[in-house]
C-alpha cells in the first residue's frame, strides 16, 4: 500500500528518495512521484506505473538536498499521473504526501475551499490546500498544519514541504505507520525502516498524532496541542541482505526457500534453556485464563488462524473463533465472559485488523499480536506479542509468514495444553524438526512442481483446491496464492462441500487439486476426487507419505497430522509460483495488490 520516504540532510535528495521508493515497492503501489526543494523552489516529478518510469522522467540537473517521495495505491481516483503525490496547493507554496483515508474530506472541502479548484481526485489534496489556506489567514506553517490535523478523520501520514521553509519536512500520522530514521547531519522519514536502511539503522517511533518537525540537524516531536515529547530512538534490526534478493530472480522464491530455516529459527526462539518449548508467563496465563478465544485476522493470516484454532481446541481445549477482521469489528458476537483476543498478522499493520484492536482495547479485554514485525503498530497497541521471526517477508505473497504463524500457534498450544495438562501427548520440538526436513525435501522438488504447474493450469481458466479438515483450511491458502500471483481464478473447498452447488462448475480439463494428509478423511477426499473426475476434472492428488495410493501426482514427507499444513501448504505455493510465471505474471507485485493494507 502506499509509501512515504523523507530527506533532509546534505546528499542529493532525489537518488536517496528514488531508492527508497525502491525498497518501499513492494507494499503494492501503482503511481510514485518525489518532490525535492533548493532556492528555486519545489519541482514535482511523478508518474503512473513503476519507479522506473518515475526515474526515467526525473530531471538530473535539479539538485536539492531536502524532499519527499510517494509510492501511491489507488483508493480516491484512479491510478494516473493527476492522482499520483506529491500535491500541491494551487499557490504552489505547500507539497503533501499522504498515505491513508481522510473520510471527512468531502465535508472539508465544502466547508472550507468552496472557491478552490481542485486539481486530482484525491482525498490528499484536500488536506494541503487547507495548509494553504490557514497559512493565508495568517497561521505560521507549524500552526496551519496543526489546525489542519485537528480536522481531519480518518487515517494519515503526512510529510510535507514548504517552499518558503529550506529546512524542515512537517510530519504527522494517525493510524497509518510512519517512522523518523536519524542521522549525522540529515534525518529523514519512511513509512517502513527499509525503506532508509541506505542511510540510517536508527529509526524514533511516531505516536499517532503527534507533529513533528523534520530539520537536517534535530528532530521536534510534540503533540497535537503542542507540549513537547522526547523519545529515543531504537536500532532497527534488519539486514541489509535480508531485504535483497541475492541470486534469486523473485522474492517470493527466495522466501518460499528459507521456510525451513524459518521453523527451525522459531523453534530455538521458542526453546527454553533446557531445550523445552515454552512462550512468555504473561502470555500463557492469559491464554489460561480465557474461556474462549476469539483470532482476528486478513488473507493469509486469516489462513493462519484457521489452523491455530484446530491447535488449541485439541491441544489446549479451549474453544475458539476465527473471524475476518473486516466483517468482526463492524458486526461483533456475543463474546464470551473472558474471551482473548489474538491478532494474527505478518505486517502488523494491516488496518482492518487493527480497528478490532482499538474496539476490543476500548472494551478492556486483552489481546495478543502475533506478527513478524517488532515495533508495529498491533504489536505496540496489544498488551502482548508473540514473534513469527521469519525475516522481511518482501513478496506480496505471503509464504514464509504463514509457515511461521502456524508454528508459532502450534507452540503457544502446546505448552498451554502442557500447563493445562490437557491435550495430544507428542514431542512438539522433535515433529518440527521433521517439518523443516520435510519442508526442505519439497523446495529441493522445484523441477517436478514446475511440471505439475505446466500440466495442469497451463490453460486453465479456473482451478479448484478441495480438502478436509486441516487439510480443507490448506486449500483456502493454496487458492488464495493461485489467483493473487496467477490470476487464474481459484477456489478453495471443503471436499464434501463442493458438491452441494460448486460442482457444476467442473467440466472437462477443470484442474482440482485435492489434499490427502488426514486420515480420518483420506478416503472421503479420494471419493470427492473420483465425484469430479467423473464429470472430467483433471485432478492432482497430494497424499502423505503413508497415505498414498497408486496414482497421485505428489506425496509430501510424512509428518505429525496436526503438522500437515506446515508442509502441505508449500507444493501449493511453488505450483502458483510456477503458474504465475508460465503466464508471464509479476510474481513478487502482483496487480491490485498491496503488501501492507494500511486502508480498511
Ligand atoms: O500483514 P497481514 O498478515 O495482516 O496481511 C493480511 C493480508 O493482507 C495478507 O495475508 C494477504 O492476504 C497476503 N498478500 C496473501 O498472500
Amino acid at each position: 500500500m502506499c509509501g512515504i520516504v523523507g530527506y533532509n540532510g546534505e546528499l542529493d535528495a532525489k537518488e536517496i528518495l528514488l531508492k527508497g521508493l525502491e525498497k518501499l515497492e513492494y507494499r503494492g503501489y501503482d503511481s510514485a512521484g518525489i518532490a525535492v526543494r533548493n532556492e528555486e523552489g519545489v519541482t514535482v516529478f511523478k508518474e503512473k506505473g513503476r519507479i522506473a518510469d518515475l526515474r526515467g522522467s526525473v530531471d538530473l540537473n535539479v539538485s536539492a538536498d531536502i524532499g519527499i517521495g510517494h509510492t501511491r495505491w489507488a483508493t480516491h481516483g484512479v491510478p494516473n499521473k493527476l492522482n499520483a503525490h506529491p500535491h500541491q496547493s494551487t499557490s504552489g507554496r505547500f507539497t503533501l504526501v499522504h498515505n491513508g483515508v481522510i473520510e471527512n474530506y468531502h465535508l472539508l472541502q465544502k466547508a472550507y475551499l468552496k472557491g478552490i479548484q481542485m486539481q486530482s481526485d484525491t482525498d490528499t489534496e484536500v488536506i494541503v490546500q487547507l495548509v494553504d489556506l490557514f497559512a493565508k489567514e495568517g497561521l505560521s506553517t507549524v500552526e496551519a498544519f496543526r489546525k489542519t490535523l485537528s480536522l481531519l478523520h480518518g487515517s494519515y501520514a503526512l510529510a510535507l514541504l514548504d517552499q518558503e521553509d529550506e529546512d524542515t519536512i512537517y510530519v504527522a500520522k494517525n493510524k497509518s505507520p510512519l517512522l523518523v530514521g536519524v542521522g549525522a547531519g540529515f534525518n529523514v522519514v519512511a513509512s517502513d525502516a527499509m525503506a532508509m536502511l541506505q542511510v540510517t539503522d536508527q529509526f524514533i517511533e511516531l505516536r499517532d498524532k503527534e507533529v513533528v518537525l523534520v530539520h537536517k540537524d534535530n528532530v521536534e516531536i510534540t503533540t497535537l496541542d503542542g507540549r513537547p515529547v522526547e523519545r529515543k530512538p531504537f536500532k532497527a534490526e534488519l539486514d541489509a541482505s535480508d531485504i535483497e534478493k541475492g541470486t534469486y530472480p523473485h522474492y517470493m522464491l527466495k522466501e518460499m526457500d528459507e521456510q525451513p530455516g524459518v521453523v527451525r529459527k522459531i523453534v530455538q526462539e521458542y526453546s527454553n534453556s533446557l531445550g523445552e518449548l515454552t512462550i512468555d508467563d504473561n502470555i500463557l496465563e492469559a491464554i489460561k485464563e480465557a474461556d474462549r478465544i476469539y483470532i482476528i485476522a486478513a488473507g493469509t493470516s486469516y489462513h493462519a488462524g484457521l489452523v491455530g484454532k484446530q491447535y488449541f481446541e485439541k491441544l489446549a481445549r479451549i474453544p475458539v473463533e476465527v473471524h475476518i477482521s473486516s466483517e468482526f469489528g463492524y458486526n461483533m458476537p456475543l463474546l464470551s465472559e473472558k474471551p482473548l483476543f489474538i491478532f494474527i498478522t505478518q505486517s502488523g499493520e494491516t488496518a482492518d485488523s487493527r480497528q478490532v484492536l482499538v474496539k476490543v482495547k476500548e472494551l478492556n479485554y486483552p489481546a495478543l499480536t502475533i506478527t513478524n514485525v517488532p515495533g508495529s503498530t498491533l504489536s505496540r497497541e496489544a498488551d502482548y506479542t508473540l514473534l513469527l521471526h521469519a525475516g522481511p517477508e518482501i513478496a506480496v505473497a505471503s509464504t514464509k509468514a504463514y509457515v511461521a504463524q502456524v508454528a508459532v500457534l502450534a507452540i503457544a498450544a502446546y505448552v498451554t495444553g502442557k500447563s493445562l495438562g490437557k491435550g495430544e501427548d507428542f514431542d512438539l520440538k522433535h515433529e518440527l524438526g521433521i517439518v523443516a526436513n520435510g519442508i526442505q525435501t519439497i523446495v529441493d522438488s522445484k523441477n517436478e512442481l514446475e511440471q505439475v504447474a505446466e500440466d495442469y493450469l497451463k490453460i486453465a481458466r479456473n482451478a479448484f483446491f478441495i480438502g478436509r479438515n486441516l487439510d480443507f483450511c490448506v486449500s483456502v491458502e493454496g487458492a488464495l496464492k493461485l489467483k493473487e500471483i496467477s490470476y487464474i481464478q481459484a477456489e478453495g473447498f471443503a471436499g464434501g462441500e463442493l458438491k452441494h452447488g460448486t460442482i457444476a462448475l467442473i467440466e472437462e480439463g477443470t484442474p482440482v487439486f485435492a489434499l490427502a494428509t488426514q486420515e480420518q478423511v483420506a478416503l472421503n477426499i479420494r471419493g470427492n476426487v473420483k465425484e469430479v473426475v467423473a464429470r472430467g476434472a483433471n485432478a492432482c492428488i497430494i497424499s502423505m507419505e503413508g497415505l498414498n495410493e497408486e496414482g497421485d501426482r505428489l506425496v509430501i514427507p510424512k509428518v505429525h497430522p496436526l503438522l500437515t499444513p506446515l508442509v502441505s501448504v508449500v507444493p501449493l505455493q511453488l505450483i502458483s509460483y510456477y503458474a504465475a510465471l508460465h503466464r508471464r505474471c509479476d510474481v513478487d507485485k502482483p496487480r491490485n495488490l498491496a503488501k501492507s493494507v494500511t486502508v480498511e
